[in-house]
């Protein structure tokens, strides 16, 4: 049974109302792919977040043993699973965040990009399902190759009627993860003290690091920035490579997903000033979508953030970025219009 709580013979449980320390309001989170080497991580870790108050977990299998293991932690979430097509519905009625970890990982010698043809309908088929049952819901979209998934699912959105920009944010924060810990090594100091912008897309050359404007502000040598612009670019092919086969970041993944998640319910809640990294629809360049610092707030992305002033050695990367970004978000659009 997906639920163990409603076994016949369980007894009937007291009202949840109160479960949460304090009374504090908590979100309503689905996680789709819940079973996967992310979503499994991940599911840990939301159920760990207090701001939670019911989670679903949906995937199209394994979700019953991922459940009843999670469901045992004595946090106040109340975890429910979901498994296959027809229960996506129920999954999604009413939840006010969407993680979209769903769909298939790299192996070595393989780009992001030759995912699209598995990932674009796996995303499509989900944010359908978005739009039906929680059209309001934030949705912070994972699936692989983020650069035309973003722009998939905003399609999908517009033809449902359903589209809010503010809404749909790609996931780009292991990039900041990842440069946030390479320049903590370099500098020799705390990576929990390093803010590093990360901006463009995600993929290879459109992950742009902006080290001009590392936080606290740090000078690096030539060297230094060649190294670190190629270590960050090349952060998920690292693991790909280092895993050999058994799939691509996972454990750092759902790190950084339930850090920008988190984010995301501390602004839903109302904290202020909460600046992200993000992929969403931007006219901070000619392109229809791109990352960069974004303030969330109680509706999701409430305001793009300029890129500020770039040095030339950015300056280029931009416009590598740009290039590439351009045709993997035509992609996107056109696999719609199909
Ligand atoms: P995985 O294969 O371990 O897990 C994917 C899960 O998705 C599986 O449990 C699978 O059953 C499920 N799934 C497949 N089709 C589904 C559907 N229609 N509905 C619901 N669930 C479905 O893969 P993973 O390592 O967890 O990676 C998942 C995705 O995240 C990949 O596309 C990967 O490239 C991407 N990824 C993105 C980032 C990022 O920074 N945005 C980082 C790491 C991985
Ligand atoms: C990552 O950056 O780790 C992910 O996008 C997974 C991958 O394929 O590299």
């Amino acid at each position: 049974h997906l639920n163990p709580q409603m076994e016949e013979g369980a007894p009937a449980l007291r009202p949840a109302a109160c479960r949460a320390k304090g009374g504090a309001p908590g979100f309503k989170v689905a996680i789709l792919g819940a079973a996967g080497g992310i979503g499994q991580p991940l599911s840990l870790l939301m159920k760990m977040n207090p701001l939670v108050s019911v989670l679903h977990l949906y995937d199209v299998v394994n979700t019953p043993g991922v459940t009843a293991d999670v469901s045992h932690m004595d946090t106040s979430a109340v975890v429910r699973g979901f498994l296959g097509a027809q229960q996506l519905d129920a999954a999604l009625t009413g939840m006010d965040l969407v993680i979209i970890p769903a769909g298939l990982p790299r192996k070595p010698g393989m780009t992001r990009d030759d995912l699209f043809n598995k990932n674009a309908g796996i995303v499509r088929t989900l944010c359908e399902g978005v739009a039906r049952c929680c059209p309001d819901a934030i949705v912070n979209l994972i699936s692989n190759p983020v650069n035309s998934t973003v722009p998939i699912a905003a399609e999908v959105f517009k033809k449902a009627g359903t589209y809010n920009p503010k809404r749909l944010l790609g996931v780009t924060t292991l990039d900041v993860v990842r440069a946030n810990t390479f320049v903590a090594e370099v500098l020799g100091v705390d990576p929990r003290d390093v803010s590093v912008p990360v901006v463009g897309g995600h993929a290879g050359v459109t992950i742009l690091p902006l080290l001009s404007q590392v936080n606290p502000p740090s000078s690096f040598t030539q060297e230094e920035i060649k190294y670190l612009t190629n270590r960050i670019q090349n952060g998920g092919t690292e693991v790909v490579e280092a895993k050999a086969g058994a799939g691509s970041a996972t454990l750092s993944m759902a790190f950084a997903a339930a850090k920008f998640g988190d984010a995301c319910l501390r602004a839903m809640r109302g904290e202020a000033g909460i600046i992200e990294c993000s992929y969403v629809a931007s006219e901070v360049t000619e392109l229809p979508f791109f990352a960069t610092k974004v303030r969330l707030g109680r509706g999701g992305a409430e305001e793009i953030l300029p890129l500020g002033p770039l040095n030339d050695f950015e300056r280029v990367g931009l416009e590598a970025a740009k290039k590439e970004l351009n045709e993997s978000i035509q992609k996107g659009i056109a696999f719609m219009k199909k």
